[in-house]
């Protein structure tokens, strides 16, 4: 069977909210994929899913499944600390992986795992989906036609007045998610900007940190498979709120902003700063372009297409169609993740070390 006939056998490790709305509808939805196997150590949590979305196989223990049924691709959807030892063993059993963000909690545990990918000729990616939104794909168009001529600021911004994932689950126990808001939505926001500026190198990373809100049992949010609402001796040791500040060794600046919880109204975009022109790219349904013409200033709103699928989707559509030989498809590689996590890990530090932290 050639590789672009071939059908993909995906298993699935983590039965929890993004695998029930992201992963498996959105492999389910392509023609050249069966998922056959779906593992939770809550086993009653997986079985129920895997009722619900026809998923033959359920398992407590992902060694056992890989073992047992040879997957060709696995989904690594369980908290963060697992991501690294899960991938490794998927990698191992010789499948490509889809893991989530964030990849691994440090530069060298991502790196030793894109070097093993390599060895194995597999391929590893993550699920910073972000760029396939519509203004993003739009913003990405005006960046490759020249609109903004040289790029040489951007702002990207996540602030969630009421957003606290999984409260009083593994989302704020540090032991199981190594970080906060940093490692979960800042993961999107600085892809996002890395994005349209092409990926820079990084020179210098200057980074806070803080936990106001989220120990108080203030700032929740509805996400999580095992939320608490109960406030009352929830563990909370994990930041709420990120900023950071990062030059890169080409001048171009990054002031990245993110929380979980916030006294503030709710923002999520991007802003770009070019020599010709800049641009506010909203997470969703916007994008507004600012330049100057015949000296006078223009605002245009650049016509957003709805997008049909999401932009999950779209990323898991993307990996498939890569494993295919598909050259159009676009896929987080393994240069763009390493960079991605190399700023993350450098702003923990740069908080937790209170001074700049040089690279
Ligand atoms: N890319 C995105 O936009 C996005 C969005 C949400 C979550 N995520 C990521 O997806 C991952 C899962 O998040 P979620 O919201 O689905 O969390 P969740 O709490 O809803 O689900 C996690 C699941 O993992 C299971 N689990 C825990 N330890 C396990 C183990 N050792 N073996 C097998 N299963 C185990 C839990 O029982 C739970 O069912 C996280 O890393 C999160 O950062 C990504």
């Amino acid at each position: 069977m050639s590789e672009s006939t071939k059908k993909w056998r995906v298993a699935v490790i983590g039965a929890g909210t993004i695998v029930k709305y992201a992963h498996a509808p959105g492999f389910q939805r392509l023609p050249n994929v069966e998922l056959v196997a779906l593992c939770d150590v809550n086993e009653p949590r997986a079985a129920q899913l895997a009722q619900e979305l026809c998923i033959p196989q359920v398992f407590a223990d992902y060694q056992v499944m890989l073992a047992k049924v040879q997957p060709d691709i696995v989904v690594v959807a369980t908290p963060n600390i697992f991501h690294k030892p899960m991938t490794e063993a998927a990698l191992q059993a010789g499948a490509h992986v889809l893991c989530e963000k964030p990849l691994a909690l440090t530069y060298a545990d991502a790196k030793a795992l894109f070097d093993q990918a390599a060895e194995q000729h597999r391929v590893l990616t993550v699920g910073t989906h972000f760029r396939f939104t519509p203004p993003m794909r739009a913003a990405k168009a005006h960046v490759d036609g020249g609109f903004f001529g040289k790029i040489y600021a951007a702002r990207s911004v996540w602030m969630r007045r009421n957003g606290i994932p999984g409260f009083g689950s593994w989302f704020t126990n540090r032991e199981l998610a190594g970080g906060g808001s940093l490692l979960d939505i800042g993961v999107h926001t600085l892809d996002r900007a890395l994005y349209l500026m092409g990926y820079p190198q990084p020179m210098t990373v200057s980074g806070a940190a803080f936990a106001e809100l989220g120990p108080r049992g203030m700032g929740l949010g509805g996400w999580g498979s095992d939320i608490n609402r109960s406030t009352a001796g929830v563990r909370f040791d994990v930041d709420d709120m990120a900023w950071a500040f990062v030059r890169f060794v080409n001048g171009q600046v990054l002031q990245f902003q993110v929380s979980w919880a916030s006294h503030f109204p709710e923002a999520f975009h991007t802003e770009i700063f070019g020599t010709e022109g800049g641009a506010y790219v909203s997470s969703r349904d916007k994008l507004e372009l600012y330049t100057t013409l015949n000296g006078q200033e223009v605002t245009v709103q650049s016509p957003v297409q709805e997008a049909k699928v999401s932009s999950y989707f779209q990323l898991i559509e993307n990996f498939v169609r890569h494993l295919d030989g598909d050259p159009s498809a676009e896929i987080v590689t393994r240069d763009q993740a390493l960079l991605s996590v190399q700023i993350v890990d450098a702003i923990g530090r740069s908080a937790v070390e209170g001074r700049e932290v040089v690279l």
